[in-house]
């Protein structure tokens, strides 16, 4: 069986997952939607997508689409989520795919109503450089994790992006901060039981710059960073009783990364190969999940911890106190 998939707006990161889309070969990318129809026409002419819908809710009363890829603005992801699943369509949306629990709460009720599979798309998940820090980290290799350092930062240039607009979920915390957060939850294996967040503010009211401190039960911590002012840069550290893992490159993996695994002093080198195509793994587990009733690798118990966290993270940062105005 194909999946039939439809895409919600015409958004840049669209570039990396029609190819994805295109290669597994279980999927067919059928639709694509844009607030303006003469977008979606332009645009299904340029990527050869049969089909153009003027509105979003065009695309979800089409009952040739069994599926729909959602890479809206932040703010837009549960309405169009619930939309989606109120037409019984499977979902893959972006991250962050809500931006409070609740909503991944009612989320999570509708998907379950309607038997549809509702997945977020973290990329990195899916990756085999993923794979082995997990199997490292939770094989003992370093003891017990204490301390875990992680973040990513590029230079956001562009003044009207939607990442500075406040009224549509943007901020670096919500756009980049989910990376070190979500891997820090994966590496813990649990939420934190406390979190302190410092950010510095646009005038758009978005954070541009933020600083997470998180505390696990058990006591280990994670120092996370999310920033659009430094060049892009991205890294994690995960430290532990016997030894310390250094992963260059953790959210965007390449075709050959490089690990490095200190204990005792010595500094063993891990090599580890990437997929040729990144994306394509996330869309054949989303078409595992929906074909063949595989349990999809980002549950939505992960994205509800996700949103949690990163929304508690955004109110400390809101509550706490300038000492000096700037
Ligand atoms: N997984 C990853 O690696 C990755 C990478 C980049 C981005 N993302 C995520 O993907 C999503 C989109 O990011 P992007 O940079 O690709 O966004 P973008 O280029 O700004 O596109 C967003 C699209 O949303 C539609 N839209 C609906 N309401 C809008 C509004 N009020 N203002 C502007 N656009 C609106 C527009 O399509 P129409 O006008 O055609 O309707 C627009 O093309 C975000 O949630 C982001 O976090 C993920």
């Amino acid at each position: 069986m194909i999946l039939r998939w439809g895409i919600l707006g015409t958004a840049r990161i669209n570039r990396r997952v029609i190819p994805a889309i295109r290669r597994t070969g279980r999927s067919r990318l059928l639709a694509v939607a844009s607030r303006s129809g003469a977008r979606a026409e332009a645009y299904a002419s340029e990527w050869e997508i049969p089909r153009a819908c003027a509105g979003y809710q065009a695309l979800l009363d089409d009952p040739a689409i069994d599926a729909v890829y959602i890479p809206l603005p932040n703010s837009e992801h549960v309405p169009w989520t619930l939309a989606a699943i109120a037409a019984g369509k499977h979902v893959l949306c972006e991250k962050p795919m809500a931006l409070n629990a609740a909503d991944i709460d009612r989320i999570h009720a509708a998907a379950t109503a309607a038997k549809v599979v509702v997945e977020e798309g973290f990329m990195y998940r899916h990756e085999p450089l993923t794979a082995k820090v997990l199997e490292l980290v939770h094989g003992g290799a370093l003891g017990t994790v204490h301390a875990i350092v992680s973040g990513f930062t590029f230079s956001l240039v562009r003044a009207n992006d939607v990442r500075l607009d406040a009224t549509l979920g943007g901020g670096a915390l919500w756009d980049v901060g989910g990376y070190p957060v979500t891997y820090a939850q994966l590496l813990t294996g649990r939420g934190p039981k406390m979190v302190f967040g410092s950010a510095q503010w646009h005038a758009g009211g978005v954070d541009t710059e933020f600083m997470g401190m998180l505390r696990y039960p058990g006591g280990a911590t994670a120092t996370v960073y999310a920033g659009f002012h430094a060049s892009l840069r991205t890294w994690l550290e995960v430290l532990g009783s016997d030894g310390a893992l250094t992963v260059p490159n953790p959210f965007k993996p390449g075709i050959r990364e490089t690990l490095e695994l200190e204990r005792n002093g010595r500094v063993e080198t891990i090599t580890v190969a990437g997929s040729a195509e990144l994306f394509v793994r996330e869309i054949a587990d989303f078409e595992a999940a929906v074909l063949d009733g595989a349990p999809p690798v980002v549950t939505l118990a992960d994205s509800r911890d996700a949103a949690a966290t990163l929304s508690a993270l955004v109110d400390s940062a809101r509550d706490a106190t300038a000492l000096y105005p700037e």
